[in-house]
């Protein structure tokens, strides 16, 4: 293993990624509840909503409301999507100290996430990112369907290359590559990072795994081989993407922060009381956690 650092640093995704997906609209005030829980975790990045258009996610229509209640706590940043100038308008106006902006690497599927082709979504980011040197705010970027998308299939490794440097160029200071719909598996996503990383620092990348075919611990693992220290994960495992027909959850927290203490890394997160948090976001949603951690927890 690449041991350059036994920190791991986890964005946690749950309030956006998670919530996102959700059929049924999640009330504001759990929202909050859930991220003022997040808070006090450890987890030092919590990415809280995202400023999208609310005819294209309704479910985070409230992302102005969201972020003026949650409380900010003392070293955490709390990081918000953006797909354009006028969500980083909506996003500053609610107070954002840092966002995230998005593309793929694959135009088919990005035709259907934000109705525009790879390089003019770029182009878009140009000006946010512009807007956002001059105000002295950190910019995140992502690069979804890095593994395979639903509407291509494959996905060559230099398209995901060349839109991760582009972004690094453009000023992002870290670049999570996202496998939307979950279809990586090992090898595939160790050589997928190790491609990126001759042509962008790895301090600068994260990685970013959905759970559909149950690879995710497995290709977050074979990613840290490769020297990853930045992993996205979501708590209690919810999350997709409402434009990734057959995406189902990012990996849980939980499970990861479990993995990466075994291992012997650092995360700086209490297990228990993220445990205690996935569970309590389970009960908010109706629904089964899907993090095994939780689970294997509550039988105990
Ligand atoms: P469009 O319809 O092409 O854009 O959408 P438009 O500029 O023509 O605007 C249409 C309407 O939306 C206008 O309103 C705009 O004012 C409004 P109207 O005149 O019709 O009343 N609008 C906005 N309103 C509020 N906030 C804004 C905003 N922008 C425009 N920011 C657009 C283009 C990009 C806006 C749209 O496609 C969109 O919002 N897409 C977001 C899709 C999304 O959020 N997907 C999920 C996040 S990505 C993800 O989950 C992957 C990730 O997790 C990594 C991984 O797993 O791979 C990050
Ligand atoms: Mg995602």
């Amino acid at each position: 293993m690449n041991t350059a650092t036994d920190h791991v640093r986890i964005v946690e995704v749950g309030p956006r990624d998670g919530l996102q997906n959700e059929s049924a609209i999640v009330p504001t005030a759990t929202k909050i509840a859930l991220i003022d829980r997040l808070s006090d975790t450890g987890l030092a990045t919590i990415e809280a909503t995202s400023f999208v258009s609310p005819k294209w996610v309704p479910q985070l229509a409230d992302a102005a409301e969201v972020y003026a209640g949650i409380r900010k706590a003392r070293g955490v940043s709390y990081p918000v999507l953006v797909p354009n100038l006028q969500g980083y308008a909506r996003a500053r106006a609610a107070g954002a100290g840092e966002v995230a902006v998005f593309t793929a690497a694959s135009e088919a599927f990005n035709r259907r996430n934000v109705n525009t082709s790879i390089d003019e979504s770029i182009e878009r980011f140009a000006s946010v990112l512009e807007r956002a040197r001059v105000d002295g705010v950190p910019v995140r970027g992502y690069v979804s369907t890095v593994l395979g998308c639903p509407y291509q299939g494959e996905v060559p490794v230099a398209d995901v290359v060349r839109v991760a440097r582009r972004l690094h160029e453009l000023g992002c200071y870290e670049v999570s590559l996202g496998d939307t719909i979950g279809v990586g598996t090992p090898t595939r996503a160790r050589a997928m990072l190790h491609a990126v990383a001759q042509e962008v620092p790895l301090r600068a990348l994260a990685v970013h795994f959905h759970d559909t075919y149950g690879q995710a611990l497995a290709n977050i693992l074979a990613c840290l081989e490769e020297g990853v220290r930045v992993v996205d994960s979501a708590v209690s495992g919810t999350g997709g993407c409402p434009y990734a027909k057959g995406a189902t959850g990012n990996v849980a927290s939980e499970d990861v922060v479990y993995m990466l203490h075994g291992m012997g890394l650092h995360t700086g997160i209490d297990l228990d009381k993220l445990v205690a948090t996935g569970a309590w976001l389970a009960a908010q949603l109706g629904k089964d956690t899907a993090s095994r951690v939780t689970k294997a927890r509550s039988a105990a």
